[in-house]
């Protein structure tokens, strides 16, 4: 691995695990872009460049290495994009100058290699990597960008980010401020995209880029369930194993855009970071505003490679190093078993049926506190329901712990009722518009983190109670999205600011809260998985993936959620039927094999379970502790899609291929069908492996190319695990 620079072609090469990425500085000063693909030679690659045809609009005479005489923005393959000197694409940054004009012309000034990567101050970001830093600036109005580039020895990623500067002597304001420009060759691909709703969250989508501009984003100020951060480009035959990859993601929590853009020039143009609409940002003199990071991954093994680059990527660099290789706790949690009515003795009930059966952890959900009797009221009030907990909640942690379990909590910091003491107190600590009555979600508000005398109220109410109980684990959920972006605190020109400022009051509050209590196990949530992003896992290691348990469901958001984020980071539990999202009936063991391929554990009423259903729980817990370090840490091969046929297959391999683990499920079982055969994949062809559930050894070479069939149960919704250890 390493960043080179060639002196005499005036060449970046980055080469990282498994991609190079090539730029160069040309005459003018501008960064155009080379390649980023597969691991090629050091070699001079202007042969791709190729005079201008004379048709560009506006032509910078005299700023080309080959002295072409139209050389024109437009026309260029750029690392960073701007507005208003002949290039009508897609910007990459938009600033009003003191004038009231909106250009700038952002050029090489120097650059530096850094052996290890700087954090972004107050700002989640990957960890370690060689990273290069070319640092560019407007000649006339002293604007500047510094250009991030980070790559890694033990992932294919490349973690990029820009730092603006205003570097004149009055203020600017910032209008688009991105995190990234990336050209690629020719307008043949296709896009995928991770949209969503409140259980149904990233629903994976495929199609192609035709011409104009495609554009995935949010407005929510946070990243939400309609619309992960992530953009991913295909090649046109890509497939799950085989084509190539670019994978855009932002480790971002607030409003984003990501954009794709297909140029009749012939490049297809990706840019994106911090959402552009209803954002401004005055920089004062000397003042500086960091683009959040984006991670982007080149898989020359289709889907598949792309996916495994950002859960290496994300285990190795993102997710904090003392949590992403430590087995999970095994969690019971009663929001579904009890909702908001229960009391100590119905709590200790669940939890004592749940002890002994290999569940270690009783999370207990919404409800404790103020008076929270259902969702009217209470949010803010950090104190506890003496009514609901009689004796408070040291006694109840005292006797969960004496079962051998640990105790888990929920908060929803970032929220208030009107019907709290912190609401009668500190109305104007919620979120809302002047002179207009807020909206209402869930009968809650959101607290104003652009505020730092609202964290910090938030965050002595949380960390008073962590202080005061043994707690081991935290369950942070967010219920609602913000609806009048508006702060008493932000003079009348600097709203725009609002939406990057609750980002940042948001990490200062997980900073504050999350680093400050290294010993409790953190799970982020959100209304289900609405803030499933790469800069929740930074604090969060895993993560509440959707309220919709249902085992079919659960195939498809399992799935796509899959194509960015570890398995290790999908919070994934076990509930009832009839499931209370879909009314569906699917066996019990169905369940336990589909959320296996996550952070493992149970969202039922233990009291309630069959004997023949403690025996599986027992079995299912066993097997997930005995199979967790393959979630951890094994490679992830994606077998069979299930929005594309009747078959939900995922295999797990250790990375030194001695052990896999599959799980495959079938979905409907129909009369005299056809039998399944399923190509396992991962494998060392050159091994010969022991499928334990078959009685059958063969080598991964007839594994991978014959397949094999696997016996579902004589049903719908049939699921079986399938383990492979290699002799
Ligand atoms: C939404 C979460 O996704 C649920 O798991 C549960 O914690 C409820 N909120 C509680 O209000």
């Amino acid at each position: 691995m390493s960043i080179v620079f060639e002196e005499s072609t005036r060449t970046f090469y980055l080469e990282g695990s498994g991609m190079t990425y090539a730029f160069f500085v040309n005459k003018a000063g501008f960064l155009e872009h080379l390649y980023w693909g597969a691991p090629i030679p050091r070699e001079p690659l202007f042969h791709i460049r190729v005079a201008g045809s004379g048709y560009a609009t506006a032509s910078r005479p005299g700023r080309d290495v080959i002295d072409d005489p139209y050389w024109s923005y437009q026309l260029c393959p750029p690392e960073l994009c701007f507005f208003g000197l002949g290039d009508y694409r897609e910007p990459t940054v938009q600033v009003v100058n003191p004038a009231g004009d909106r250009l700038c012309e952002l050029l090489y000034t120097g650059h530096e290699i850094l052996p290890a990567k700087p954090p972004i101050p107050g700002m989640p970001s990957l960890s370690g990597g060689e990273t290069l830093v070319v640092h560019t600036a407007d000649a006339v109005t002293g604007f500047a960008a510094d250009l991030y580039y980070t790559v890694y020895e033990d992932c294919p990623a490349l973690a990029r980010r820009i730092l603006y500067r205003n570097g004149g002597g009055e203020a600017i304001s910032l209008r688009r401020a991105f995190s990234f420009a990336l050209p690629l060759p020719g307008r043949e691909y296709d896009t995928l995209c991770l949209p969503g709703a409140w259980g149904r969250e990233r629903r994976a989508v495929r199609r192609p880029l035709g011409p104009g501009v495609l554009a995935v984003d949010s407005k929510r100020t946070s990243s939400s369930s309609s619309m992960n951060p992530f953009l991913g480009i295909l090649s046109r035959g890509a497939g799950e194993e085989t084509g190539e990859a670019w994978g855009f993601s932002l480790v971002y929590s607030s409003s984003f855009v990501l954009k794709a853009e297909s140029t009749f020039d012939g490049i297809t143009l990706i840019t994106g970071g911090v959402q552009d609409f209803d954002f401004s940002w005055r920089l004062a003199p000397g003042e500086e505003f960091a683009a959040p990071e984006a991670v982007l991954v080149y898989s020359g093994e289709g889907l598949g490679g792309m996916s495994r680059g950002y859960h290496d990527a994300f285990r190795q660099h993102l997710i904090d190093p003392r949590r992403a290789w430590e087995p999970r706790p095994l969690v019971i949690n009663n929001w579904e078993a009890t909702y908001f009515n229960f009391d100590s003795d119905r709590l200790l009930a669940i939890a004592d049926a749940a002890a002994g059966t290999g569940i270690d952890t009783f999370v207990l959900d919404d409800g404790w506190f103020g008076k929270r009797n259902d969702d009217t009221s209470g949010l803010g009030d950090w104190v506890v329901n003496g009514e609901k907990l009689k004796g408070g909640l040291g006694p109840l942690i005292d006797q969960i712990h004496q079962k051998g379990m640990k105790f888990g909590l929920w908060f929803e910091p970032e929220m208030v009722n009107e019907d709290s003491d912190l609401y009668r107190a500190h109305p104007d600590y919620a979120i809302a518009a002047p002179d207009r009555s807020p909206c209402y979600s869930r009968h809650q508000f959101i607290l104003d983190l652009t505020r730092k005398e609202v964290r910090d109220c938030i965050v002595e109410a949380v960390n008073r109670i962590l202080a005061a109980y043994p707690i081991d684990y935290v369950k942070w959920d967010y219920n609602r999205t913000v609806t009048e972006s508006w702060s008493p605190a932000l003079p009348t020109d600097r709203q725009g600011e609002f939406a990057h400022r609750y980002a940042l009051g948001l990490y200062d509050l997980c900073q504050r809260i999350v680093k400050a209590n290294p010993t409790v196990f953190f799970e982020g949530c959100a209304g289900g998985g609405a803030r499933f992003d790469p800069a929740m896992l930074y604090y969060f290691p895993q993560i509440w993936t959707s309220d919709d348990t249902d085992g079919e469901e659960r195939t498809h958001i399992q799935y796509g959620t899959s194509l960015v984020y570890p398995l290790s980071s999908m919070s994934c539990h076990v509930s009832v039927c009839p499931n209370h999202q879909t009314g569906r009936i699917t066996p019990f063991a169905t369940r336990g094999a589909v959320a296996a391929l996550g952070a493992f554990g149970y969202e039922l009423d233990s009291t309630r379970l069959t004997e023949e259903e403690r025996k599986q729980i027992r079995e299912q817990t066993a097997l997930y502790r005995r199979d967790q370090q393959l979630i951890l840490a094994g490679d992830l091969y994606r077998i069979d899609d299930p929005g594309r046929g009747n078959f939900f297959s995922e295999a797990v391999v250790a990375k030194d291929k001695s052990r896999a683990l599959l799980v495959t499920y079938r979905r409907l079982n129909p009369c005299n069908g056809n039998p399944h055969r399923l190509r396992m994949r991962g494998l060392d062809p050159a091994r010969r492996y022991r499928i334990e559930e078959m009685n059958l050894t063969l080598s991964g070479a007839v594994l991978m190319g014959v397949g094999l069939v696997p016996r579902y149960e004589r049903t719908d919704f049939s699921a079986l695990r399938l383990h492979f250890e290699a002799e």
